[in-house]
């Protein structure tokens, strides 16, 4: 299997050199490869969003080595971070992060604005309808958002990452709002979906029964990998 996310040595501090300096991650190695689906948990505090930011491009660590399909994370200033994440990387998030007020075809427009190759917005754009198809929720199309359970709410916001099909999805506790059943489903359906369009996805959650679902459960202590 070949790689798509190489990260060696990486540390973290936040607010380094000050009274309130964290020590956030302390020399993380990590190897993903394409198309696995990885779970990352950890008590409250052990660095899962830390690592899941600097992982999606949106911070950067303090020292060590980062290569995303090839690329030298490390080397991108503000607009080259900005296009990675728009161009191959999906978010999840447990609140969701959609436009309440905006209808689920408009939430899921909207991501596409942001792709750099406006032919690819394009192909994506003509795939809404499959993607929401498969996410079990194409009469909701135009609603507004508001109007959703919590349950629909993160299928419209998985149909928004999947929309231009990344090669990574990154998911911070996206059933941490949910309950037992819908995060089981949540989980199953964002699953099936990588599985089928070959997309590596990363998990951080407490939720230690739908860890089983996933290819490999890494375990962070501390701001280490243990
Ligand atoms: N923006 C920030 N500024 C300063 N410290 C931060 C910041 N974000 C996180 N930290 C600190 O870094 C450490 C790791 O936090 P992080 O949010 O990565 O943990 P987590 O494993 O995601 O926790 P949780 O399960 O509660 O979401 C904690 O000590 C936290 O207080
Ligand atoms: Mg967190």
């Amino acid at each position: 299997m070949s790689e798509i996310i190489v990260v060696k040595d990486l540390i973290k501090y936040y607010n380094q050199g000050k009274d309130n300096q964290v020590f956030a991650l302390k020399g993380i190695n990590l190897t993903l490869n394409k198309g696995e689906s990885v779970a990352l948990v950890g008590v409250s505090g052990s660095g899962k969003s830390t690592l899941l930011h600097i992982i999606g491009a949106m911070d950067n660590a303090t020292s060590g080595g980062y290569i995303f399909s090839g690329q030298d994370v490390t080397k991108l200033g503000v607009d080259g971070l900005a296009g990675l994440r728009a161009d191959k990387i999906g978010f999840v998030f447990q609140q969701y992060g959609l436009l309440s007020d905006s209808t689920v075809e408009a939430n899921i427009k909207l991501a596409l604005c942001f792709l750099r190759d406006k032919k690819q917005a394009k192909e994506a754009e003509s795939r809404i309808d499959e993607t929401l198809a498969k996410l079990g929720i194409s009469e909701l199309k135009g609603r507004k958002v508001r109007e959703l359970s919590g349950g629909q709410k993160q299928r419209v916001a998985i149909a928004r990452a999947m929309i231009k099909n990344p090669e990574l999805i990154i998911a911070d506790e996206p059933t941490g709002a949910l309950d037992r059943n819908t995060a089981n489903e949540i989980t199953d359906v964002l699953i099936s979906l990588v599985k089928e369009y070959g997309t590596t996805l990363i998990v951080a959650t407490h939720d230690l029964e739908i860890t089983k679902k996933f290819d490999r459960t890494i375990k962070l202590e501390n701001g280490c990998i243990v």
